[in-house]
């Protein structure tokens, strides 16, 4: 385990952040939530990085949740500070230009599925387990869960969920929409979301990251403010060069080559 608990390794134009405490499960201490929003505010100004994956090391857990160890050593004001923290931690990640995928290797209970549901996307190996299990503690999501997984799925399935402590198997979740993907049999959690994430690799940056912050802005606005909205994201589109290399590929009949201009 490394001093902060968080591992980077960059492949690229592409990061994998490794939440690294297989000890406690990869639960989240106030040094991991802290790791988490620094590298997703240190990623947003860097322009050569095309995708970002979240994972736990092992086999076990993606994320156990908060870290009930240190927790036990807070007072109401330390989990009101920890509260805040996961909120501006979670926002910056969540409002990241750039896609993020959670590869869910193992179990994600709690701040470990609403660290995911900050993520754009969510791959989980065959065995993963999912649930916020927060009403069995005595608590509720206190890191953007009960907002997050309604946007996910929906008001109904999400108070299924919540209100059950629910754990859920991959396939289930992914029945209900909670995970986009699950592994092939015999393929990680991790092999399966660098496989989502490579065409992300060579794609148009301009281009995603509008197309991130006109879908995420949907569930916000009323239609025709979403609209308009819309037509602003399209409009840092229409002004790229990349946009212009596109129409040049296609004319010529050969693959375009996006620099993020
Ligand atoms: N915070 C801190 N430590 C945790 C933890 C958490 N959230 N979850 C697990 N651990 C620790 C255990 O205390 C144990 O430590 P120990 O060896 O010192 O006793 C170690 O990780 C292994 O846990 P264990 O339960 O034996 O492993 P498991 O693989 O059988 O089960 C879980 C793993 C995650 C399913 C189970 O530990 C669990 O349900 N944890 C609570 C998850 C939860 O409800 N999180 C929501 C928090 S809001």
């Amino acid at each position: 385990m490394n001093e902060i608990g968080v591992a980077v390794e960059r492949r690229g134009p592409l990061a994998i952040w490794t939440i690294d405490r297989p000890d406690r499960r990869n639960a989240l201490s106030r040094a991991v939530v802290r790791e988490i929003g620094r590298l997703s505010r240190e990623a947003r100004s860097d322009g050569t990085l095309r995708a970002i994956i979240l994972t736990g090391t092992g086999e076990l857990a993606f994320c156990a949740g908060a870290d009930l160890k240190e927790r036990q050593g807070m007072n109401e004001e330390d989990v009101r500070d920890f509260l805040s923290l996961y909120r501006v931690s979670f926002r910056d990640l969540d409002q990241l230009p750039i896609p993020t995928i959670a590869a869910i290797n193992g179990v994600a209970f709690g701040g470990g599925l609403e660290l995911a549901l900050a993520c754009d996307f969510r791959v989980a190996a065959r065995h993963a387990e999912i649930g916020l299990t927060e009403t069995s503690l005595g608590i509720i999501p206190g890191a953007g869960g009960t907002q997050r997984l309604v946007r996910a799925i929906g008001a109904a399935k999400a108070k299924e969920l919540i209100i059950f402590a629910k754990r859920l198997k991959a396939q289930e979740a992914a029945a209900l929409g909670v995970i986009n993907r699950v592994a092939d049999e015999g393929q990680s959690a991790l092999d399966a979301a660098i496989a989502m994430a490579e065409p992300l690799l060579t794609a148009a940056p301009i281009a995603i990251a509008a197309a991130l912050e006109a879908v995420d802005s949907a569930s916000d606005l009323v239609l025709e403010d979403g609209l308009s909205f819309e037509r602003a994201c399209y409009e840092r589109t229409l002004v790229s060069q990349d946009r212009l290399e596109a129409l040049a590929a296609f004319a010529a009949k050969r693959k375009p080559v996006f620099r993020g201009k």
